[in-house]
């Protein structure tokens, strides 16, 4: 009796928690595959679960079966446009139950090319708004010879489609912009950290997220860009690098952190997460050359990437005890080993972080393995 009881007591209390306790294995020396084996076209973009148990969602670039130019990530910039720089670039949707290579399943297209404004998208970023009840996705995008500026679209579910609500996005600093994040607080409020003329800046959102409200705080760093926005124990982390179009040679990790959303911020000390002496990184199979004075190289000639790419997202996972993992991603610009835009990896790398919050220094690492 005792024992059926505890085997009830085992099957029912304790075995849904072993059945979460899922341990995978994330590689970085393999290409991220999805269900059918094929190697999935996402880059900067944004990765999350929005739901305990949920699915994790990607809203990605994707650059298409275009071949690299030979040298130099941006070569392709100007007329005719090479492959980062197309007009016809779609922000795919991906879902996978558990991060791993061959886990993600094609969602669709978050919005038809031509229902958003013409342009080269960078880097989507999807939030969600608990005062609206939508998902917000935010896109970059390039005009030949006209400012850059950042879109907003709906949608009721993170599958899409978006409804294009705002077409430009009104931040205070000019309407150029850069790369940027969006940040949702504990309370809903909405925050676009953005680059602009090679500075970094943070702005209040207005509560549906649409616009600008114009409340500002900027950073002092110049040539900078690929911001990620976080909070973690109530401290708010800004995390940012030197300007890498493409770069090969991948870029830093300047990590600045404040009690306040708005600030003001503190860098962290003993400097750049991700930048190291050019001997200790590891070398890749690629033909294409680091881009001169860009990324690492920008604020010391002599260093370039541990993680060989430049800033991308942090993915939060939590396991069945509430623990988060804070998984680093960073786009390899111009490593895919056929040439092909849209086979360039990522790669991925839990944070690590001590008791005061500061966030460890990088290391390449082959594979890990992840409680999800
Ligand atoms: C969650 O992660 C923490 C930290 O690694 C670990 O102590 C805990 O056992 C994990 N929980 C499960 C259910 O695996
Ligand atoms: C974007 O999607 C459209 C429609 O599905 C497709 O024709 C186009 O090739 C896609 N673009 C890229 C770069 O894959
Ligand atoms: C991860 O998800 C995929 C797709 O659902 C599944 O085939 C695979 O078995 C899962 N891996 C683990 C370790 O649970
Ligand atoms: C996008 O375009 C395709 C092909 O023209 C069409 O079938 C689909 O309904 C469109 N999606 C939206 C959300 O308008
Ligand atoms: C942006 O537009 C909104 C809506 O019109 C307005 O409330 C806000 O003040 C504007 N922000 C700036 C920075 O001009
Ligand atoms: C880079 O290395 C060269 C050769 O060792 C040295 O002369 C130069 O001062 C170094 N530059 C920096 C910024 O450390």
């Amino acid at each position: 009796m005792k024992s059926i009881l505890t085997n009830i007591f085992l099957s029912v209390f304790l075995f849904p928690l072993y059945l979460h306790a899922i341990q995978v294995s994330i590689n970085n020396l393999k290409p991220r595959l999805d269900v059918n084996g094929v190697i999935i076209d996402a880059h900067d973009g944004s990765i999350q679960q929005f739901e305990k148990n949920g699915l994790y969602y990607m809203h990605a670039m994707q650059y298409g079966l275009c071949e690299e130019p030979p040298n130099y990530g941006c070569d392709g910039a100007g007329m005719p446009s090479k492959c980062g720089f197309q007009m016809d670039h779609n922000i795919s949707i991906w879902s996978s139950p558990n991060l791993t290579s061959g886990s993600w399943s094609y969602v669709g297209n978050s919005i038809n090319v031509t229902d958003r404004p013409a342009g080269v998208v960078f880097r989507p970023h999807l939030v969600y708004n608990p005062k609206t009840k939508l998902y917000v996705l935010f896109w970059n995008y390039m005009r030949w010879n006209q400012p850059s500026l950042y879109a907003v679209g709906i949608a009721e579910t993170p599958n899409g489609p978006f409804k294009l609500v705002n077409p430009a996005l009104n931040v205070s600093r000019g309407a150029s912009g850069g790369d940027f994040d969006v940040f949702v607080d504990d309370d809903g409020t909405g925050y676009i950290v953005y680059s602009q003329n090679y500075y970094m800046s943070i702005e209040q959102l207005t509560p549906d997220y649409y616009y600008s409200t114009g409340k500002s705080y900027m950073f002092d760093e110049y040539f900078v860009e690929a911001p990620i926005f976080l909070k973690k124990n109530n401290i708010y982390y800004v995390l940012f690098g030197w300007c890498c179009c493409y770069c090969m040679q991948g870029s830093g990790v300047l990590v600045h952190t404040s009690n306040n959303p708005m600030g003001p911020y503190t860098l962290q000390t003993d400097g750049d997460l991700a930048c190291v002496a050019k001997s200790n990184t590891i070398s890749t199979s690629s033909n294409a050359l680091p881009t001169p004075n860009q990324g690492c190289e920008f604020h010391n000639i002599n260093t370039t990437s541990i993680a060989r790419s430049q800033q991308n997202y942090i993915i939060k996972v939590t396991n069945s005890s509430g623990y988060t993992t804070y998984v680093w991603t960073g786009d390899r610009w111009q490593q895919a080993p056929d040439g092909i835009k849209g086979h360039e990896p990522q790669f991925w790398t839990p944070l690590t972080f001590d008791e005061n919050g500061k966030i460890g220094k990088m290391n390449w690492i082959d594979e890990f393995t992840l409680d999800v």
